[in-house]
């Protein structure tokens, strides 16, 4: 670990005021802990550091526009108007926290939009040494292998944390808000983003799936990821659009729709995306089979629950995969 300096702070003093008992270095990652010690995050765990290995033997080429894909969408999904209007929200923050940040590439991002400000990468997944490899020169930055909802970080030392299709991975979502609520800042803020729930009989197939991958190889799910893929694109070149009565029974919508589209909401998983081509698509519908942990949220359930972990929703967004929002702590003065 680099002793450089943020903002006139030496990294390493950083370090040292914001852990409770600083974890030990490995690869340049400050390892809090190594493995989980509940099945269901182990295996999550694993099924992303498989995905995460895959894709960072993908091409620079084809990396870039993914990148470039998430980050355009993360602007969407938390309601900045621009990349301008991002960093200067986070140039405001001092320590930034990427909870479950995959392969670095958006705590990378912040750090580069706020040069002055300490980005702390975290992830359970084996990934976070890719990250660290790829990111070892950036002087604002700083890895941790562990559990978002135990971090092991003191109270109130962050001041902005950013969640990013993560939050519903996590064992219990609830109590990994309260240990963010735990380690925010007065008034410190917080991105996230939760799966929505879709209609019922695809919410029954994948919760079906999801444990029967438990069982599978990763070669399988992958295999199995490959052919879902090629169904999705079948589907998608018919060109076929046709009339769907509303089922409100079954959570199905009504209207004039791609039949892909409806097959894909409504019954199986089967992602297509022609821009982001082949292996991201594959690798799309790995990441939803593979991991045993991912809940799905209607807005009053997902409100509900940031609430009741002191966090107050300013921003909003939802789309048919997901609800985003931006929150502030609730500040509970005596
Ligand atoms: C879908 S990926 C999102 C990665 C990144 N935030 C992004 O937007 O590209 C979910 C990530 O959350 C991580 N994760 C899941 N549960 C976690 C936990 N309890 N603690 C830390 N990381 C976790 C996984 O290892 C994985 O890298």
């Amino acid at each position: 670990m680099k002793a450089e300096n943020v903002k006139g702070n030496n990294l390493l003093d950083m370090i040292n005021k914001l852990f409770v008992k600083v974890p030990f270095v490995r690869d340049g990652v400050l390892v809090r802990t190594d493995k989980a010690n509940n099945a269901n995050q182990c295996h999550t765990n694993d099924a992303f550091s498989e995905k995460w290995l895959a894709k960072n033997q993908e091409s620079d080429d084809k990396d870039e526009a993914w990148k470039q894909f998430q980050k355009d969408w993360y602007l969407k999904l938390y309601g900045y108007q621009s990349e301008v209007k991002l960093a200067k929200d986070l140039q405001s923050y001092r320590v930034i926290l990427d909870a479950g940040c995959g392969l670095g590439y958006k705590a990378a991002w912040f750090a580069n939009l706020a040069p002055e400000s300490l980005v702390i990468a975290i992830d359970f997944s084996d990934a976070i040494f890719q990250a660290a490899h790829r990111y070892q020169n950036f002087s604002n930055m700083i890895f941790v292998k562990g559990d978002i909802a135990d971090t092991g970080l003191h109270d109130g030392v962050i001041d902005l944390i950013s969640c990013d299709q993560v939050l519903h991975h996590t064992e219990s979502p609830l109590l990994t808000l309260m240990e963010f609520a735990r380690i925010s800042s007065e008034q410190g803020k917080l991105n996230t983003y939760v799966y929505a729930k879709k209609a019922l009989p695809r919410e029954l197939l994948d919760d079906y799936f999801r444990k029967a991958s438990k069982n599978m190889t990763h070669e399988q799910i992958w295999e199995m990821s490959q052919q879902l893929t090629q169904l999705g694109k079948n589907l998608s070149e018919l060109q076929i659009t046709f009339d769907v009565p509303d089922i409100p029974a079954l959570g199905i919508k009504g209207g004039q729709q791609d039949l892909q589209r409806f097959f894909y909401w409504n019954f199986l998983k089967c992602f297509w995306n022609e821009k982001m081509g082949l292996d991201a698509s594959v690798s799309t519908n790995f990441d939803w089979y593979a991991p045993s942990i991912a809940f799905r949220y209607d807005k009053k359930k997902f409100l509900d629950m940031c609430q009741q972990a002191n966090w107050q929703n300013e921003f909003l967004h939802s789309e048919k995969a997901c609800w985003s929002g931006r929150f502030t702590k609730s500040y509970h003065g005596g």
